[in-house]
């Protein structure tokens, strides 16, 4: 039987939060819309997180009362906090997302924030989260490189992700924030994260800035890992993280997946509808 991969789609987050100009909600939500019928089971499409920080998802809540909700696909958000908690259980999230770094620069910087402080904010959400049986997911950021304090040793990030999971994420998401990471630095961290956590709670969140993204998925396949994030068109970057190109296009990962012998459940046709509505934001035309 063919082994299956899931791409975990972030392109309505990730992807946009990060673009220069202001997408309308309507355009986000046709992109979304033609997303849930391509066969993901989870993607990402809010962040309700402070619209001074990042303006792009400041419409979160607009998105996912917009969306036509496909069975079995759920629907998810980042919350950064409380209030971000509060707002997506109001827009009936599906699932949400806290988010820590390996590195104290990135945290700063990203959420004002220290890494202890940042587990200070997520224990209440995830005692919240625990009460009303929402799926909670954590992403550590700059998991070999970080654009403030440079090379990160893999002990760090076996720290993080480990508190993240002990704290009750179902999963845990490794992003190369910044697509630096070379494979045998990758290697190693996952080494390190893998003494903490099976490889069935973890999932590689690997940004393509220097084209080595699907070379480190096919190490993270090598560990175990079958759950990879993806932006369609290859969507997006990190507001606070200089120099972050989009995350690795879903539809190249899909493309590697399948020459491989994995089997994603995705359609490709479908893939390539939401690629050319996606670089059509990118391109700034967006008329969908
Ligand atoms: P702060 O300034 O330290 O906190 O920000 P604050 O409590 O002083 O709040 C500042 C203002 O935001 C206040 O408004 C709050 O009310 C408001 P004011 O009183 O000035 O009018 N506020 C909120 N509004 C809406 N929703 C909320 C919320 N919280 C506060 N939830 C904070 C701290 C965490 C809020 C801020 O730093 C923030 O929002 N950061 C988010 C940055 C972000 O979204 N980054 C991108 C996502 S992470 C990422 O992309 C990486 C990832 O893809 C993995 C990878 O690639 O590595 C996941
Ligand atoms: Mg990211």
């Amino acid at each position: 039987m063919t082994e299956r991969v899931e791409i975990f789609e972030v392109g309505p987050r990730d992807g946009l939060q990060n673009e220069k100009r202001a997408i309308a909600t309507v355009d986000k939500v046709a992109l979304v819309d033609c997303l849930s019928r391509a066969g993901f089971s989870r993607i990402e499409v809010a962040s309700f997180v402070s619209p001074k920080w990042v303006p792009q998802m400041a419409d979160s809540a607009e998105v996912l009362a917009g969306i036509q909700r496909a069975k079995g696909v759920r629907y998810a958000a980042l919350t950064p906090n409380m209030r971000g908690f509060d707002g997506a259980i109001a827009a009936e999230a599906d699932e949400i997302a806290v988010f820590a770094s390996a590195s104290e620069g990135f945290s700063k910087a990203n959420i004002n924030a220290t890494i202890a402080e940042s587990f200070e904010r997520f224990a209440p959400i995830l005692q919240a989260a625990r009460q009303v049986d929402m799926p909670v997911r954590g992403y550590v950021s700059c998991v070999t490189d970080c654009p403030y304090d440079g090379a990160i040793e893999p002990s760090a990030v076996a720290q993080v992700a480990g508190t993240l999971f002990d704290a009750g994420c179902y999963e845990v998401s490794l992003g190369d924030t910044i697509g630096q990471a070379l494979p045998e630095r990758l290697d190693a961290m996952l080494a390190a994260v893998l003494e903490v956590i099976p490889a069935s709670n973890l999932a590689g969140h690997y940004h393509d800035t220097t084209g080595r993204a699907l070379d480190n998925i096919v190490v993270s396949l090598s560990r175990g890992l079958r759950v990879f994030d993806a932006a369609v068109g290859g969507l997006g970057g990190c507001p606070y993280a200089p120099g972050a190109a989009g995350n690795v296009a879903t539809e190249a990962v899909h493309d590697r997946l399948s020459g491989l012998g994995y089997e994603t459940g995705l359609d490709p046709n479908i893939l390539r509808e939401a690629a050319v509505i996606a670089r059509a934001m990118r391109a700034g035309d967006a008329n969908v």
